[in-house]
């Protein structure tokens, strides 16, 4: 009889494709990876979780052994979006639908005139907020439109005030954004624009969550938007001469590769310390998920250099290099960066 169930059970198992055996050896990593990240699991959820946990690991493990031997520039890390697949992740985390913009909007051109600084770090300014984490939650949109109202209120009144995406999840579905599920940073700041004002994060907190309806208090302005201006598509020169000249600019990358997800940061090895800059032969220009270009630079190490932009994500400070990455830049618009960028005018 318990022959039979056993086998039945296996029968079963084989069916559902989950034979993969867990490997023992990281039974301790396992329960100090959940421990960090304050995950539980009900029941039979925990072994097909812990699969893909075990399945992203080895990946990333291999990623740094080729790294070491010199095949990639950048290094992986496991973070707490772990126990997703990739599929899962795309689907759960990077809520940016590209679009061209039927609003009518500034258009902010690459000049010849300009003349732009070799590099820009609006951090080192005090235009950008500590890095926010979204969540089991496609709301990367509200974040990126968040960021780049935050450094241009800065500018505007010298106070750094972090702003609320909470505010523009629940309050701007009529104009197209569809909450955890995905939305556009040009109509957040369309939102902030007819709303007259946007709440301050203190008052309307981030709950990571789509199901509530709007709670906007017109007695906390605590940022305004006048218009928005379209950086001209695709133009990396375009975004560099907007970044330098505005502040932080709402952009969008793919972000939708493994290699992306697990970002960490460059080589520990200091003689290529130019090393940590992503690229990446996945990275497409169907561009997925908001981010935040809050600068760009400029490494410069045995005789070669290699530009990349500062992009502030809304993973965490876990992820990447202190929750931003260095993306490689003027290399065809890698990632889709400036496919689609913007920015509010006050
Ligand atoms: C705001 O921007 C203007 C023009 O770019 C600049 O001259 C000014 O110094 C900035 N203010 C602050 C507080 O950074
Ligand atoms: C936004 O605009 C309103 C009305 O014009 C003004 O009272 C308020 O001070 C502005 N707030 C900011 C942060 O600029
Ligand atoms: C690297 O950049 C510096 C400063 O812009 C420049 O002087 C130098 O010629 C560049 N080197 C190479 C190899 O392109």
């Amino acid at each position: 009889m318990l022959g039979a169930m056993a086998m039945l059970l296996g029968l079963l198992l084989a069916l559902l494709g989950c034979t993969a055996a867990l490997d023992p050896a990281l039974e301790e990593a396992w329960e100090g990876w959940k421990s960090l990240h304050a995950k539980e699991y009900p029941g039979e959820a925990e072994a097909a979780r812990r699969e893909v946990w075990e399945k992203n690991l080895r990946r990333i493990q291999q990623h740094n052994l080729e790294e070491s031997q010199g095949q990639h520039a950048f290094r992986l890390a496991m973070n707490h979006y772990g126990d997703l697949t990739d599929e899962e992740f795309n689907q759960l985390l990077n809520g940016f639908t590209p679009m061209w913009q039927e609003e009518p909007a500034l258009l902010f051109q690459p000049s010849v005139a300009l003349k732009t600084p070799a590099q820009v770090d609006w951090r080192a300014k005090g235009y950008v907020t500590p890095v926010k984490n979204q969540g089991h939650c496609g709301s990367c949109w509200a974040f990126s439109a968040t960021g780049a109202l935050e450094g241009l209120v800065f500018n505007r009144t010298g106070k750094l005030v972090v702003l609320s995406e909470q505010n523009l999840i629940d309050c701007s579905r009529k104009l197209g954004n569809n909450g955890c599920h995905g939305g556009y940073m040009t109509r957040a700041f369309q939102y902030v624009h007819d709303n007259g004002g946007l709440n301050s994060e203190h008052i309307y907190p981030y709950m990571a969550t789509d199901t509530s309806s709007c709670r906007y208090d017109p007695r906390d302005r605590a940022a305004n938007c006048s218009a928005i201006s379209l950086v001209a598509q695709g133009s990396e020169a375009a975004l560099e001469q907007a970044v330098a000249a505005v502040g932080p600019v709402s952009v969008a990358v793919d972000a939708s590769s493994f290699y992306f997800h697990f970002y960490k940061s460059g080589t520990v090895l200091l003689l290529m310390a130019w090393m940590g800059i992503f690229s990446s032969m996945f990275c497409s220009q169907r561009v997925n998920h908001g981010m935040l270009a809050v600068g760009y630079g400029m490494s410069q190490e045995h005789g070669r250099n290699v530009s990349y932009w500062i992009l502030k994500n809304s993973w965490s400070e876990v992820w990447g290099e202190q929750g931003y990455i260095r993306l490689l830049k003027g290399a065809d618009n890698h990632c889709g960066v400036a496919s689609q960028a913007s920015f509010p005018v006050l």
